[in-house]
């Protein structure tokens, strides 16, 4: 028999995608979607609201590109693609401090690539 998980190390532990790639790459990336602003507006807002327990880090990609700017908050594995400082702002109070969820800025694990939508809204 194993022995049980320890305990969380950081209660919500956020990775935000700052992955750069050629400007001409399909998928594009984060970066160039002003990523590595917003997460490092989300490390200091965190910060200011005390959330010692909490941590912000960089990532590579994420493999949802098309989203981006993306991010992804454990243990609940719920995804964000912010847009803007007070689209972090909003995920820092309503779900980092307050266990909440931004429904409108959620990813969804079925949620069809941006072209993909426009394709399907266009065929209908
Ligand atoms: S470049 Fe950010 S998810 Fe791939």
């Amino acid at each position: 028999m194993s022995r049980p998980d320890p305990p969380l190390y950081y209660r919500a532990h956020v990775f935000c995608c700052v992955n750069t790639r050629a400007p001409d790459h399909p998928r594009g990336c984060c970066s160039a979607r002003d990523s590595v602003r917003l997460r490092a507006h989300m490390k200091a807002r965190a910060k200011q609201r005390g959330l010692t327990d909490v941590r912000i880090n960089a990532s590579q990609c994420l493999d949802r590109c098309e989203f981006g700017p993306t991010m992804v908050i454990y243990p609940e594995g719920v995804w964000y693609a912010p847009r803007t400082v007070a689209d972090v702002d909003e995920i820092v109070e309503t779900h980092l401090v307050n266990g909440g969820r931004v429904e409108r800025l959620m990813l969804m694990p079925d949620q069809p690539l941006p072209d993909q939508g426009a394709e399907a809204a266009a065929a209908s």
